[in-house]
C-alpha cells in the first residue's frame, strides 16, 4: 500500500502540472514509436496503455476505491477509513477520498483526534474547542470564577449575597461566594453551605466528595467531638481546626486532604465567627 502510494503520487501530482494534462507520453515497446496516450479520467484507472493502433483502456474504480485526477495508474486508491473518534463528513465516491473530521469533544492534533482540554481550576473557557482546535482557556479575572464542577465553564462574576445574607466565604477563581442567612448559620447543616467548595476540592485535589463530606461529618460530629456534640456546628468546626494538628499517623492522601480542609476550615471558622457576631446583634431567631 505504501509502495503503491509512493509510486502513484508523483504521477498524480504530475498530472496537474503537465501542460498536456489529459495525455501522457509513452514509447511503444513493439515499434519504438513515441505515442501520446490519453490519461484515464477521475473515477477510473488504466487497464492497458495505448498502442499505435488503439487508445488507452480505462476501467471504473470498484467500490471502496477512487482516483481523484486524470491518471494512468494500474490500481485505484483505497478510500480512507475514518479513524478513532472521527466521523465521515463526505463519503468516498470514486472521485474523492473520504473526508473525516473529529467527532464532538475531539480535535485533530497531528495524527489523532484528541479530547478537548478542560481548563485548569481558576480558568474558564474563552473559546470552546472545535474539530480542528483545542479549547482556549483564560484565567478568570478578579471577582470572577469558573465552576470547576462543570468541565467547559466560562468565567462568571461572583454572585452577590442577598440583603439578608452574609458573605461566609468570599469567592475565589474556582468557586462562588458562599452566602448564608443568620437562620442558615444557626440552624441548618452548614456543611450543605460549602457543598460546592467541597466538590471543588474534589476536582482540584482528586479527593472524592463523599470522602470529604464523610471526613468533615465524622470529625465534627461523632468521633472527635463526642464531648462537644452539644456545641454549635461552627464551634465544632473551630475545635476541629485546632485539634487536627495533633493527628494520629495518617497516610499521605489523607494528610493532603486534611491540610487543604484545615486551611479552608480556618477560613470558614473565622468567617462564621464574624458572621455570628453580626447575627447576635440582630433580633434572635426562633430555634
Ligand atoms: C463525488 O463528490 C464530489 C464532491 O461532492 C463531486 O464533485 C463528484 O461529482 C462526485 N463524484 C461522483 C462520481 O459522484
Amino acid at each position: 500500500m505504501f509502495l503503491l502510494t509512493a509510486l502513484v503520487l508523483p504521477v498524480l501530482c504530475g498530472a496537474g502540472l503537465a501542460s498536456d494534462g489529459h495525455f501522457y507520453r509513452r514509447t511503444d515497446p513493439v515499434t519504438g514509436q513515441q505515442l501520446l496516450c490519453d490519461r484515464c479520467p477521475p473515477g477510473t484507472r488504466m487497464r492497458a496503455h495505448c498502442t499505435s493502433s488503439r487508445q488507452t483502456e480505462c476501467v471504473a474504480c470498484g467500490a471502496g476505491l477512487f482516483t481523484e485526477f486524470w491518471n494512468y495508474i494500474p490500481y485505484c486508491l483505497r478510500c480512507e477509513a475514518c479513524s478513532d473518534h472521527q466521523q465521515v463528513v463526505r463519503p468516498c465516491n470514486g472521485t474523492v477520498n473520504t473526508v473525516c473530521e473529529c467527532e464532538a469533544g475531539f480535535f485533530w492534533d497531528q495524527h489523532f483526534c484528541r479530547t478537548h482540554s478542560e481548563c485548569k481550576p481558576g480558568h474558564g473557557v474563552q473559546a470552546p474547542g472545535t474539530p480542528h482546535r483545542d479549547t482556549v482557556c483564560e484565567p478568570c479575572a478578579e471577582g470572577h470564577y469558573a465552576n470547576i464542577m462543570q468541565t467547559h465553564a466560562t468565567c462568571v462574576t461572583h454572585s452577590a449575597c442577598k440583603a439578608d445574607e452574609q458573605l461566609v466565604l468570599p469567592g475565589s477563581r474556582w468557586h462562588d461566594n458562599v452566602c448564608a442567612t443568620c437562620d442558615h448559620l444557626t440552624q441548618k447543616d452548614w456543611v450543605d453551605l460549602f457543598k460546592s467548595v467541597l466538590s471543588g476540592l474534589h476536582v482540584q485535589y482528586g479527593t472524592s466528595t463523599e470522602r470529604l463530606q464523610k471526613l468533615v461529618n465524622r470529625r465534627l460530629r461523632k468521633k472527635r467531638f463526642g464531648k462537644h456534640a452539644a456545641l454549635h456546628p461552627t464551634q465544632q468546626l473551630q475545635h476541629w481546626s485546632k485539634e487536627t494538628s495533633q493527628e494520629e499517623p495518617l497516610n499521605l492522601p489523607s494528610i493532603l486532604e486534611e491540610s487543604h480542609l484545615n486551611l479552608l476550615a480556618d477560613r470558614i471558622a473565622r468567617k462564621i465567627r464574624r458572621s455570628q457576631q453580626h447575627c447576635s446583634k440582630t433580633p434572635p431567631q426562633a430555634l
